[in-house]
């Protein structure tokens, strides 16, 4: 049986921790699409792009036609997701800040999602198929509207949520090491802005019908991944 399971939730939800420890515990391929629309971001700037200019139409088609070139190769082994453009590894340059305050511009261009949700479904029949790196066991998929537009059919659908608080604090120890005052300040307008922006193309702060949601505000990793192994256990 090939299972496909949907994985959303805001920015500092810990999706992609739980999405990978679930996927590799159900030796099942891991899809991380936020990592898709940051190679699209990085792909747009290493084009020349001004991404601080999407609002003129002519840079908003510039970004489509980069996108609809874009040379992408994702890793879906949850033990090594590499992400390559280009034949560049750009796993860890994805990450940055400048990718993260630029993403948004990228990820709300409608010609931009239509694609990459083409790429995602690709990919995620790519396992149903038995084809790929699961051998058809299946995949987790995880992001903003995976529940809701790329895989609403799938086996089980969970929204990862914790409170404003919970994941500034996470952020901020992956970024700055610590949680302190300072580095929770210092986090708070790529956490919170990006929500914002987000937003105005999917709702990921409410769950869709039939959708799971799982506040790990209070739940380290590991009580987390038993939370979601839970649905996905109760679901199929
Ligand atoms: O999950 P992550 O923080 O890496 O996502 C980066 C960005 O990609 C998000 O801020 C959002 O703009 C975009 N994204 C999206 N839809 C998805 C996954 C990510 O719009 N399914």
């Amino acid at each position: 049986m090939t299972l496909v399971i949907a994985i959303d939730g805001p920015s500092g939800s810990g999706k992609s921790s739980v999405a990978k420890a679930v996927a590799r515990d159900l030796h099942l391929a891991y899809l991380d699409t936020g990592a898709m629309y940051r190679a699209a971001t990085w792909w747009c700037l290493h084009q020349g792009i001004d991404l601080t200019r999407t609002d003129d139409p002519e840079v908003a088609s510039a970004v489509t036609a980069a996108v609809l070139a874009l040379p992408l190769v994702m890793g879906v082994d949850p033990a090594a997701p590499a992400v390559h453009v280009d034949g560049i590894d750009v796993g860890a340059d994805i990450r940055t800040d400048r990718i993260s305050a630029a993403v948004s511009a990228v990820a709300t261009n409608l010609d931009v999602r239509a694609e990459l949700r083409r790429l995602q479904r690709a990919a995620i029949d790519a396992e149903r198929e038995g084809g790929s790196f699961s051998g058809g066991a299946g995949i987790v998929a995880e992001g903003r509207d995976i529940t809701t537009v790329v895989a609403p059919d799938a086996d089980a659908r969970v929204l990862l949520t914790a409170s404003e608080e919970a994941r500034l604090a996470r952020r901020a120890t992956e970024l700055h090491g610590d949680a302190g005052a300072a580095a929770v300040e210092a986090t708070r307008d790529l956490v919170v802005r990006r929500d914002a922006d987000d937003s105005t193309v999917s709702t990921f702060h409410v769950a869709a019908d039939g959708v799971v949601t799982v506040d790990s505000s209070d739940l380290d990793l590991d009580q987390t991944v038993e939370a979601v192994l839970t649905v996905i256990a109760d679901a199929t």
